[in-house]
């Protein structure tokens, strides 16, 4: 698969009046032209961060990226030109953010802020055209076309979601990038827009980057995924090789075991518990160590690397060391 993205040691950290938090600690990944690919963590492990890093949206001032890399066709995307961030965010990638109303204006019809998308980027394109084309996304995402003309708080959640996607889409993205798109809406929305999602992926042969802290979406949805442990991606594989359960990093395998039934709605990534994520420290060694059943003193001290236990499939972990749980 050609390469599309590469994230490579990313060290991102916010700056508040408080404290430094770590939020991405050497963090590295790739993402193939064309491939689905799953973010999964819970709260606070840095998905969020990663996301806003490729599109260089990180909040000014607070955040500071203290080391590695992102490059987007082989682009440094840190080291963009405007014109060449302006492409990047609008041509090449689209962000769905978790709650729609990031992106939706509240003064606007939804219409309009389609169009607007679209003007953007065919600025040759004439006003009927735009018009046609607007009808078109907004019933291809399940939205009446008629309803172009109503503003977003005319419609539900699961709906102002629907002209989100529609919005991210109508742009024709190479990639998108969804962080968390369904969690705030109820289990029976989620599932459709889910689906009109891999419809719409499939299509358009979009790349994606679907980010969720639950791992039934990514069993359902990707082909491939990255488990995220205190900024730090600490597994990665085919969802067949994860979800086969014969070698994972000791955090996803607490993962699993806070989940009795990975096809029921219970499959929700809840913390493990007696613990909260504390990313202001910098850890020393494995960021899991304190909570690992199986740490060692080296866990401690000495930041694993990563070893491959199959091809396609990746944990950094020392017990891995030879490529086998020891
Ligand atoms: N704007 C910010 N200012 C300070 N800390 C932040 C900010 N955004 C995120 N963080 C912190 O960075 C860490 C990673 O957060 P985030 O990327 O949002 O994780 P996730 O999306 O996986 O929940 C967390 O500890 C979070 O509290
Ligand atoms: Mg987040």
């Amino acid at each position: 698969m050609e390469k599309l993205l590469e994230i490579k040691n990313l060290k991102v950290q916010y700056n508040t009046d408080e404290a430094v938090v770590y939020a991405l600690n050497d963090f590295s990944l790739d993402l193939g032209q064309g491939e689905i690919l799953g973010v999964v963590g819970e709260t606070g492990a840095g998905k969020t961060t990663m996301a806003l890093s490729i599109m260089k949206l990180l909040p000014e001032h607070v955040a500071e990226v203290t080391g590695g890399s992102i490059t987007y066709r082989g682009t440094d995307v840190f080291t963009m030109s405007q014109k060449q961030l302006r492409d990047l965010r609008g041509a090449e990638v689209s962000m769905i953010f978790q709650d729609p109303m990031t992106s939706l204006n509240p003064v606007m019809t939804v219409g309009s802020q389609i169009d607007e998308v679209l003007r953007l980027h065919n600025p040759d394109m004439t006003k009927a055209d735009r018009e046609k084309r607007v009808a078109e996304i907004l019933t291809m995402v399940g939205i009446p076309p008629e309803r172009a003309v109503q503003f977003p708080h005319q419609f539900s959640g699961g709906m102002k979601q629907r002209v989100v996607i529609a919005m991210a889409l109508v742009a024709e993205p190479n990639l998108l990038l969804a962080d968390e798109p369904t969690t705030a809406l109820d289990v029976t929305i989620q599932a459709q827009i889910l689906a009109l999602m891999k419809n719409l992926q499939e299509k358009f042969g979009t790349s994606m980057i679907l980010i969720t802290h639950d791992l039934g979406i990514v069993a359902e949805f990707c082909e491939n995924v990255a488990v995220v442990y205190g900024g730090e991606v600490i597994e990665r594989g085919t969802v067949e090789q994860v979800f086969a359960r014969a070698a994972n990093h000791p955090y996803t395998d607490a993962l699993f075991q806070c989940i009795p039934d990975l096809t029921s709605d219970m499959a929700r990534l809840t913390p493990i518990p007696g613990f909260v994520l504390d990313s202001r420290t910098a850890p020393a060694g494995c960021p899991f160590a304190e909570r690992c059943a199986r740490c060692t003193e080296r866990c401690k001290n000495e930041k694993p690397s990563i070893h491959t236990v199959e091809a396609g499939h990746s944990i950094k972990c020392h017990l891995f060391e030879n490529g086998v749980s020891q």
